[in-house]
């Protein structure tokens, strides 16, 4: 008798783990919502497009959401939670008050709901969502791996921990894509993202007015550049704005790589990428080829960027609203 209990007991516990195991090891995989919501990739295509043909400079900040979702806590939609009188959300953030396109995200959840209700995630709405923002504005395509969950928990402390700031140098940016499991061409490559959408003036003021703390400038960036930039951004204008690929901001190319490598990088993380041999030789790789490799890397980057720290399985939840914990 106390045998067969105990075999019962066994067989249960291994029947649990089986069930933990599998939830934990299922990995991301393309069509993942075939049977389940097979609109689902239409829809938010669809949906994407309206706001976008619009309202052209949205496609910047829906991509860099994706960003900074990813290197905090995962690809979990942890950014997109709202704050609330007990918890400070990574949207409260400082590197995160200048996302903008939340109500595209909102949007694109509503018509999804509409056509499968509870069956997709907001980390996976994000994924696609910024496939589709980089595809409309002129850049490449590729297959997102979905069947991500959403995570229950967002902290301002976490995203100010891990988002890497404009300021960092070479060696604290590989630094910082190393620890999400992202190589060197990951950071040379993502950061071709550049190509599209703005940065404020307070985002790159220290290289053009207080470098050093001694009123000087860095001299990392063509003196020329500094001079219209400091047109574009007079001293202590906190509300200003530039596009950080001049002439063809809207437009996804790469064209990013040509300012960095004239050393018109808006940001000291866009001119620290002539510091390293690696990250140099792709920039000059991607002005002087006929046939750069940027659209297909930027795919690739972008898919090993969506995998970091999911959530699968049973693990977190299908958010209803994509701002606020179920
Ligand atoms: C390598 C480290 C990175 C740093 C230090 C960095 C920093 C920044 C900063 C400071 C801004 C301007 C924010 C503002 O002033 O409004 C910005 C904008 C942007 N970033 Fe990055 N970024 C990095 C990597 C990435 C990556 C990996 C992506 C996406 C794959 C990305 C996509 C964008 C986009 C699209 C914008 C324009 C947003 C807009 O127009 O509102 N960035 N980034």
């Amino acid at each position: 008798m106390a045998s067969r209990l105990l075999l019962k007991f066994l067989l249960q516990v291994g029947v649990l783990l089986f069930i933990l195991e599998s939830a934990n090891s299922q990995g991301l995989q393309v069509g993942f919502y075939k049977k389940t919501c097979p609109s689902v990739e239409a829809v938010v295509r669809k949906t994407t497009a309206k706001f976008i043909q619009k309202a052209p400079s949205l496609a910047a900040p829906l991509l860099r959401i994706h960003f900074h979702d990813c290197f905090v806590r995962g690809c979990d939609g942890s950014v997109l939670i709202n704050s609330t009188a007990t918890n400070q959300a990574e949207k409260s953030a400082i590197p995160n008050l200048t996302l903008r396109g939340f109500q595209v995200i909102d949007a694109v959840k509503a018509e999804v709901e509409k056509a499968c209700p509870g069956i997709v995630s907001c980390a996976d709405i994000l994924a696609l969502v910024a496939r589709d923002v980089v595809n409309l504005s002129m850049g490449p395509t590729w297959q997102v791996p979905t069947g991500r969950r959403d995570g229950r928990i967002s902290l301002a402390s976490e995203a100010l921990a891990n988002l890497p700031p404009p300021f960092f140098n070479i060696t604290e940016l590989k630094a910082s894509f190393q620890q999400k499991g992202l190589s060197v061409k990951d950071l040379v490559v993502l950061s071709g993202a550049h190509t599209i959408g703005i940065g404020h003036c307070t985002s790159f003021d220290n290289r053009i007015y207080n470098f050093t703390g001694k009123g000087d400038v860095d001299p990392s960036m063509d003196p020329n550049y500094v001079t219209r930039l400091r047109a574009l951004c007079p001293e202590g204008n906190v509300t200003d704005f530039v596009q950080m690929d001049p002439g063809s901001s809207k437009i996804f190319d790469t064209h990013y790589y040509k300012v960095v490598a004239k050393r018109r990088g808006l940001f000291q993380s866009d001119a620290a990428l002539l510091d390293d041999n690696e990250t140099k030789i792709y920039i000059g790789l991607q002005i002087n080829s006929n046939n750069p490799s940027f659209f297909s890397d930027f795919g690739v980057s972008m898919v090993k960027m969506g995998n970091i720290s999911v959530l699968t399985g049973n693990a977190g939840e299908i958010r209803k609203n994509c701002a606020v914990i179920n």
